[in-house]
């Protein structure tokens, strides 16, 4: 007779294919069931208790027992728990948060926002509406995307194909025509330089060289990440999104940030386009504009860009995109919580503070550890890039069960972490304590020392 447990177990492996992993290894490995949060903590089934190092996936930025946000979800529960936003319908609650998003990214030049469920949805959103932007201003011509390498974009199949990550494009090719990539500035690893300057000025000429040999007046738009953040937390040289933005200005394409892991606070800026003192055409938004109570995404447009759609005299701006759930009224009510909270705590402060006694005391695991070769990150984000020759920086394989190893060490002695390829990613709730990073820095330390000393 199988407990409850059990059986979740067993149907966990029987009947739910899990994102970004082959059903069979689901059926060989224990299933990390986790059951119950509160604040920065979680247990599993089994009652093990937890700091949670990923912040449920960069997104439960405000811990897990919020209450303002859990009262305006549940308040919303009550009032109208859904209504779509098509066309003339609309309900308060979506136009609370639009008001609301524009307004906060007003200083950006934001003028308009649309909302989706996803990060997906958001990246989606921008690469639909930055080439409507160029039919509508009579260059139909303008479709190309340009994104980087190591550049992760969600996974719908606009996403997909400005992706740069090899391992998950393959089985669904072939992904959308005109897409191209470039290299990504990425200090560790790259063909040109060691210093962080002349890397930001050589991968930005790299982007305007693309441009101009695909001809600018095909590109529709540049879309990146202001922190790499899936490939492991490619932090890039400071030059190299100011330098970006004149390049995109100079030949006029449309620059894309996909903040899904950096927007609201996680860099320790507000945005990753403040943290690297420029601005954008459009933003992808999501897990953390709601904390991850409620699948969000939004799509931020500048005034340039909303401008185009709301002059429009060819018909040519109507907006033939969007969802059922988009401006989910539940989401948005959570999303406002998320906002009040963030801007009335200064959560962003938190961030920058603990963020970089986080850092710091991370930074040094590359010197006491012999497989850690590179540690990199900014805010509460951080890799730690595993290798199997330091002096060679070679990385580990993807066969290797090392990296793996770290993070059950680190789960028995009560950290969440998450492990993607060679790298460890961190990124724990923003409103983590100087106290708890220190508790989640001790289980990594001895998890990578107990590693080390059985290699
Ligand atoms: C930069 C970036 N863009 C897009 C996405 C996709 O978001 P979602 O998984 O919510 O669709 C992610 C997800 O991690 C991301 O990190």
């Amino acid at each position: 007779m199988k407990t409850g447990i059990d059986q979740l177990k067993q149907d966990n492996a029987q009947y739910l294919f899990h994102p970004m992993a082959h059903p069979q290894a689901m059926q060989k490995t224990k299933p990390d069931i986790i059951a119950r949060g509160e604040g920065c903590w979680i247990w599993d089934i089994d009652g093990h208790k937890m700091i949670d190092g990923v912040a449920g996936l960069w997104s439960s930025n405000l811990g897990h027992s919020n209450k303002r946000v859990r009262d305006a979800i549940v308040a919303q529960l009550d009032e109208l728990p859904f209504y779509n936003t098509f066309r003339g319908t609309t309900h308060p609650r979506a136009i609370e948060l639009s008001a609301r998003v524009v307004k906060m990214m007003q200083p950006d030049g934001v003028g308009a926002v649309m909302f989706g469920n996803s990060g997906s949805d958001a990246v989606e959103g921008a690469l639909k509406i930055a080439r409507q932007y160029w039919k509508v201003l009579g260059q139909p011509e303008r479709t190309k995307f340009i994104s980087l390498k190591q550049g992760y974009h969600g996974v719908h199949f606009g996403g997909m194909s400005v992706n740069g990550l090899a391992n998950i494009r393959r089985a669904y090719e072939p992904l959308m025509p005109g897409c191209f990539h470039v290299d990504s500035p990425w200090l560790y690893r790259n063909a040109y330089t060691q210093d962080p300057e002349e890397l930001g000025r050589i991968c930005a000429g790299l982007l305007e060289r693309e441009i101009q040999f695909q001809g600018a007046d095909t590109v529709a738009a540049f879309i990146a990440e202001p922190v790499q953040g899936s490939a492991g937390v490619i932090v890039p040289p400071p030059n190299f999104w100011p330098l970006v933005r004149e390049v995109c200005e100079r030949h006029k394409v449309l620059l894309i940030a996909d903040e899904v892991v950096t927007g609201f606070g996680r860099s320790g800026a507000m945005f990753g386009t403040r943290l690297w003192g420029t601005t954008a055409d459009i933003w992808c938004l999501a897990k953390g504009i709601s904390s991850g109570y409620v699948p969000l995404g939004a799509t931020a447009l500048s005034k340039k860009v909303a401008d185009a759609f709301l002059a429009d005299t060819a018909g040519l701006g109507t907006v033939a995109h969007g969802y059922t759930y988009s401006g989910h009224p539940v989401a948005a009510a959570a999303a406002l919580a998320t906002l009040d909270e963030l801007e009335e705590k200064d959560v962003v402060g938190n961030v920058a503070r603990v963020g970089a006694h986080f850092q710091e005391r991370m930074a040094q695991f590359e010197r006491k550890f012999s497989f850690v070769g590179n540690v990199r990150g900014v805010g509460l984000m951080t890799g730690i890039e595993m290798v199997t020759d330091k002096a060679k920086r070679t990385p580990q394989p993807r066969s290797s069960d090392i990296p793996a190893r770290v993070a059950r060490e680190a789960y028995q002695r009560g950290a969440m972490v998450r492990i993607s390829g060679p790298n460890m990613i961190l990124s724990p709730p923003l409103v983590i304590t100087r106290e708890e990073v220190d508790h989640l820095v001790d289980i990594l330390e001895a998890s990578y020392a107990a590693v080390d000393k059985a290699l």
